[in-house]
């Protein structure tokens, strides 16, 4: 392992590319490795048992690479699965989205009211629930799955005054913001799509992008423990367990920008 050597970063689909995007747009020279479990999408309505199982196949096929560290970009599986990836690869330097996600929303909350919208299985776990009080025990958590989102978002529908997408957001978030909270964590890959909507239709909540906040957690680490690579020209890797040609498609539109490389299809256990 050495600063050079890349950062690997996994999802259940594509939706991870939201931080991979995060992660270019702060650290453009860092390697990447990325692989969405295309074959095995969504995670966020499946058991607990599934979802540890399908995570430690996408970390055991990222390892065979030169890492020095692995970014779980999915909510569902940083919640459900990080302890059995950490416990599985003790030596590898683990990241999420939860816990960077919780530390901002619990410093930047007024009125100590988060709202948190996320698949079924990041809500059922009570991840963030956990992550925001050991940040401040004093903080009321309020969570809301919200499954239509992710086919929506998947489906384009993340344009500010598209009525579909306008009117499943507020049947998600009025609840919440007639409890009164101040901010939302965005609990999903997919969700930062949907951040110029959410702040069209409530102008005054905090917004917290988990792949934002990911990002910023990875690149304070890599800088405060001298691992930034520092040589020039960067190279990314995108595979996938099914459908490369149509994921390569689907994940232009999705990012409205060219990553930087095509999409390989691999099989994993
Ligand atoms: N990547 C998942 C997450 O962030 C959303 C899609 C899925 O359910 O697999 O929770």
């Amino acid at each position: 392992m050495s600063n050079n050597s890349a950062i690997g970063v996994f999802d259940s689909g594509i939706g991870g590319l939201t931080v991979v995007k995060s992660i270019v747009e702060s650290m453009p020279q860092e390697n990447i490795i990325y692989f969405g479990d295309t074959a095995h999408v969504p995670y966020g309505t499946r058991s607990k048992r599934q979802i540890l199982h399908y995570v430690l196949s996408d970390v055991k096929f990222l390892n065979t690479f030169d890492l020095k560290a692995v970014v779980i970009a999915c909510n569902t599986a940083d919640s459900v699965a990080r302890q059995a990836v950490e416990d599985a690869y003790p030596d590898l330097p683990v990241f999420g989205v939860v816990d960077p996600a919780s530390r901002l929303a619990a410093a930047q909350t007024r009125n100590k009211k988060i709202g948190v919208i996320a698949t079924k299985a990041t809500v059922e776990s009570g991840a963030y629930e956990k992550a925001i009080a050991a940040y401040d025990s004093e903080v009321d958590v309020l969570s809301a799955a919200c499954p239509l989102l992710v086919p929506l978002v998947e489906n384009g529908r993340f344009q500010v005054g598209d009525i579909v997408i306008e009117t499943v957001v507020r049947e998600y978030l009025d609840p919440l913001l007639a409890e009164g909270i101040d901010t939302l964590v965005l609990g999903c890959t997919h969700y930062p799509l949907l951040q110029d909507v959410i702040t069209h239709l409530y102008p005054d909540l905090n917004v917290i992008s988990s792949s934002d906040a990911a990002a910023a957690k990875l690149l304070g680490t890599l800088i405060r423990e001298g691992l930034c690579n520092e040589e020039p020209g960067s190279d990314r890797k995108y595979f996938v367990s099914d459908d490369a040609e149509g994921v390569d498609k689907l994940a232009r539109v999705f990012m409205r920008e060219d990553l930087g490389g095509t999409f390989r299809q691999v099989d994993v256990e």
